[in-house]
């Protein structure tokens, strides 16, 4: 990349309406609780986290035999390619949480100026906080593990799209709802397969603020959908399919591929790897399940995203049946 390039892949364009409410009437009941929670369960990310224990001496950072179940090409690795795999593909993982959070933080700061409603501003105004805060926690624990890989093409073109609308009902779709839940769906897998004390700790702390993300989401969307024109909730409608067809890993043009570059990394074949997890790997399969059956779908077709239109997109995909 060059210099010209690496500065335009770092910058977003966009025309933004600023909206004052100065009805200061509560709007969304729902985030009056919401807001309070918020404001109780703050944290401190220097002080809640126990940042002295050397990362992966406890307990390893990935159980990788977990994380590579059913795959053929792990069955060959030594024990030393086994240790390189745990932290190399730990931090990759950790960089895209990294660089979502950082996403997620600039999003949520373009709602409290969009989004209409006093009461949503200031919901989405403690969101501001937590995303900052979990961009320092990975920030911190990444660098003290390995290295920051860099963002992931998909994911990167996913925020960005997210980021360069002036619809902010599709920022709170695209964010809270399809990103959020992607962020969930995977931190919830890295929680099952590490056993570092201090990793635990980051996922439980940042599990505990994104369940309320993905809620105030669910209920701004679930009042303003019906309201929609048509037109606009069509656009909706797109952007959500396409994004799930893009993110839905199972083939060699779908789902978060630059992992590949760390297989080329240690000298191996990232592209015949990559084939081989999809193709194979429980991980793949349980992350799937999770982020769409589990979650995503169900919440779609409540907030009526799922209309006759989209639906056959959605069962041609193998996601609604
Ligand atoms: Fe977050
Ligand atoms: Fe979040």
């Amino acid at each position: 990349m060059t210099t010209a390039e690496q500065a335009a892949a770092r910058r977003v364009t966009y025309q933004l309406e600023t909206l004052w409410d100065y009805d200061y009437e509560p709007t969304h009941d729902e985030l009056t609780t919401l807001y309070e929670t918020a404001k109780k369960n703050q944290w401190n990310g220097s002080t809640a986290i126990d940042w002295t224990r050397p990362v992966g001496t406890e307990g390893p950072v990935l159980n990788v035999k977990e994380a590579f179940r059913g795959t053929n090409f792990f069955t060959r690795l030594t024990a030393e390619e086994q240790k390189e795999v745990e932290i190399r593909i730990s931090a990759w993982r950790l960089s895209q949480f990294l660089h979502g959070e950082q996403g997620a933080l600039v999003v949520c700061g373009q709602l409290v100026n969009s989004i209409p409603e006093l009461d949503a501003k200031l919901y989405a105004a403690t969101q501001v906080v937590d995303e900052g805060r979990h961009v320092e926690v990975f920030e911190r624990y990444v660098k003290k593990l390995h290295k920051i890989y860099p963002v992931d093409p998909l994911l990167k073109a996913v925020l960005d799209e997210i980021l360069a609308t002036n619809l902010w009902e599709l920022k709170l779709l695209g964010m809270q709802m399809i990103v959020e839940g992607l962020a969930i769906a995977a931190f919830n897998v890295m929680r099952r397969q590490t056993a570092d004390p201090t990793l635990t700790q980051v996922l439980d702390y940042v599990l505990q603020d994104e369940g309320r993300h993905v809620n105030f989401g669910y209920f701004a969307l679930r009042r303003s959908i019906p309201a929609m024109d048509p037109d606009k909730r069509a656009y909706l409608e797109d952007f959500t399919v396409n994004a799930c067809d893009q993110m839905y890993a199972r083939d060699e043009r779908t789902g978060f591929r630059s992992i590949q570059s760390v297989w080329n990394e240690m000298g191996w074949d990232g592209e015949k790897i990559w084939k081989d997890t999809v193709a194979n790997s429980v991980t793949t399969k349980h992350f799937n399940s999770f982020l769409f059956q589990d979650n995503l779908m169900p919440r779609l077709q409540r907030l009526g995203l799922i209309s006759e239109r989209v639906a056959p997109r959605y069962r041609a995909l193998g996601l609604l049946s």
